[in-house]
């Protein structure tokens, strides 16, 4: 299952946008429905605008009005399997807090991974003040 998945990552990172660091990146996000979205990551000349392959599937997900997710694959031509950054773990866990995430070289090593591991108290105390409910 999470081989399938992996395997859409490794085609996806195929259309990243690296020019700046060459360190291209796949991911693909499946929802509970079995739909799949796929992403990569987008540099920018400004290097901060850059957008990371998780995000990209996160915002083409929900572009599409999905946001139940189940599953994200990575892959990566790294040595050891990837992690998502802090950035992408805050915008995963906005809708999927226990995401479960596999992570793949291009070599062939895996690693799984839960968000709630990655990011424990994800959302402690923000916003409550105003008495906005989390999903
Ligand atoms: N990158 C991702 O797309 N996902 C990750 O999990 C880690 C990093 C991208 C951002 C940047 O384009 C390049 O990899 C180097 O950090």
């Amino acid at each position: 299952m999470s081989n399938e998945l992996l395997t859409m990552a490794i085609g996806a990172r195929l259309r990243s946008y690296a020019p700046y660091s060459g360190f291209a990146v796949g991911a693909a996000l499946r929802t509970r429905t079995g739909a799949v979205f796929c992403g990569a990551n987008i540099e920018n000349i400004s290097l901060g605008l850059t957008m990371c392959a998780e995000r990209v599937c996160v915002g083409s997900a929900l572009a599409d009005g999905h946001r139940d997710f189940d599953a994200l694959a990575i892959a990566a031509d790294s040595r050891t399997p990837i992690v998502p950054c802090g950035a992408c773990r805050q915008v995963l866990a906005e809708f999927a807090p226990g995401l479960r995430i596999f992570s793949r070289t291009l070599s062939g090593t895996k690693a799984e991974f839960s968000l709630s591991d990655l990011l424990p108290h994800q959302k402690d105390g923000i916003l409550e003040k105003f008495h906005v409910e989390h999903a």
